[in-house]
C-alpha cells in the first residue's frame, strides 16, 4: 500500500468526524430538557412532565450549529407535535446528523418523583443509527470486555446466565440481571433465578438499566427483557462510548405496527441487530438527571440557582465526562 493511501485510509475521506466542540454543546441540550421536566417532578402529571421536557429540548437543538435529523423522536408527525420522526432540527449549517432523543425517559417517574428518570440524547453521522419504529424490543446486553455474542437473544435465559458467569469467571450466583418489573417477564425472571442468578427488577428506564450493565459499580451484570424499541437504540450508542453489546428484535403486538415499521424503512420485520446495527459510525451521547438516581445526581433549585449533573460521551474517543452545572434561575 503506498504512503498516500494509507493517509486517506487513515483520514477516512467523505467520513467527517463529527465536530467535538458538540460533545459539550450536547449537554446543554440535556439539562435544558431536565431543568424544564423537574418542574413536574412528583406532580403527578406526565404527560405535562414530557411536554416541557420536548419543548426545551427542542429549543435548545436548533440554536445548535448542525444540519439534524430526528430518526427517534417522540413519534410520528401526526401524534408528535414537536420532534417528531423526520424532523429537521439545528441551524442547519453544520454537520449532517441523525437525532435519536428521549427528551424525559422515565415520565412515570418523574410524575411520582421516583429515582432516575433522564433527558437523553444521541447524535451520529447521517444514517447510522436505526430507524426504529415505536414498538417493543427484546433486548439482551452486557458490559464490555467480553468475547462478542457470549450471551445470544435467542438462547435460553439459563445458558445465558451460564455463558456469561463462565465467562466472567465467577459462579452463577454472583450474576445479576436487571430487568424490567412487568408481568411479560414472569418466565424470563423465574428461568433466570433458576439458574442461580440474583434479578434487580426496575420499575422504568431501561436506558439506564443497560447502561448499568457497563459500569461495575452497580453490581448489574446484564440487561434481559422486552421495553421501548426507540430506548433500545439509545442504549446501543452509550454502549457503542463506554463498552458493551446489546441484541435486539423488534416486537410487534398489531399489524398497524407491522406497518409503521415499513413506513420508516425497516425491511426484515424478525432481523436480530447487534450494536453496530443499532447504532454505528461516530456516536455522541448526553444524559442529564431529573430525579437522582443509580447514574445521575438530579435536578436541584436552590433559591438563586438550579444545579444539573449530565454525562456525555463519544465513541470515537471512549471519552466519558460527568459534568456538573450552576445555572442562574430565571425568575
Ligand atoms: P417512558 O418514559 O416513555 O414512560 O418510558 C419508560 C420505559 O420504562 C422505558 O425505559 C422502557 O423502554 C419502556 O418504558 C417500557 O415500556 P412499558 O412501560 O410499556 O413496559
Amino acid at each position: 500500500m503506498d504512503e498516500h493511501k494509507v493517509h486517506h485510509i487513515h483520514e477516512r475521506p467523505g467520513h467527517h468526524h463529527l465536530e467535538r466542540i458538540l460533545t459539550l454543546e450536547l449537554a446543554r441540550v440535556t439539562e435544558a430538557a431536565a431543568i424544564a421536566a423537574s418542574l413536574q417532578a412528583g406532580r403527578g402529571d406526565e404527560h405535562s412532565a414530557d411536554q416541557a421536557a420536548v419543548d426545551a429540548m427542542r429549543k435548545a437543538l436548533n440554536t445548535l450549529d448542525i444540519d439534524g435529523t430526528v430518526v427517534i423522536g417522540e413519534g410520528e408527525r401526526d401524534d408528535a407535535p414537536m420532534l417528531y420522526i423526520g424532523e429537521k432540527v439545528g441551524t442547519g449549517k453544520g454537520p449532517k446528523v441523525d437525532i435519536a432523543l428521549d427528551p424525559l425517559e422515565g415520565t412515570t417517574l418523574t410524575a411520582k418523583a421516583m429515582a432516575d428518570a433522564l433527558a437523553v440524547v444521541a447524535i451520529a453521522e447521517g444514517g447510522s443509527l436505526l430507524h426504529a419504529p415505536d414498538t417493543y424490543m427484546d433486548k439482551i446486553a452486557i458490559g464490555g470486555g467480553y468475547p462478542e455474542d457470549v450471551v445470544d437473544l435467542d438462547a435460553d435465559p439459563r445458558d445465558n446466565i451460564k455463558a456469561l458467569a463462565r465467562a466472567k469467571g465467577v459462579a452463577t450466583r454472583e450474576i445479576t440481571a436487571c430487568i424490567l418489573d412487568r408481568p411479560r417477564h414472569g418466565t424470563l425472571i423465574e428461568k433466570v433465578r433458576e439458574a442461580g442468578a440474583a434479578v434487580k427488577l426496575i420499575s422504568d428506564g431501561d436506558i439506564a438499566g443497560v447502561m448499568h450493565t457497563a459500569d461495575p459499580d452497580t453490581g448489574i451484570d446484564i440487561y434481559m427483557g422486552q421495553g421501548g424499541a426507540p430506548e433500545g437504540v439509545l442504549a446501543a450508542a452509550a454502549l457503542r462510548c463506554i463498552g458493551g453489546q446489546i441484541q435486539g428484535r423488534l416486537v410487534f403486538r398489531t399489524e398497524d405496527e407491522r406497518k409503521r415499521a415499513h413506513r420508516i424503512g425497516v425491511k426484515d420485520l424478525t432481523r436480530k441487530y447487534k450494536t453496530m446495527d443499532l447504532a454505528s459510525g461516530d456516536v455522541m451521547f448526553a444524559a442529564t438527571g431529573v430525579t437522582s438516581g443509580s447514574m445521575l445526581e438530579g435536578i436541584r433549585h436552590t433559591g438563586e440557582f438550579i444545579s444539573s449533573h449530565t454525562l456525555v460521551m463519544r465513541s470515537h474517543t471512549g471519552t466519558v465526562r460527568w459534568i456538573k452545572t450552576r445555572h442562574r434561575a430565571k425568575h
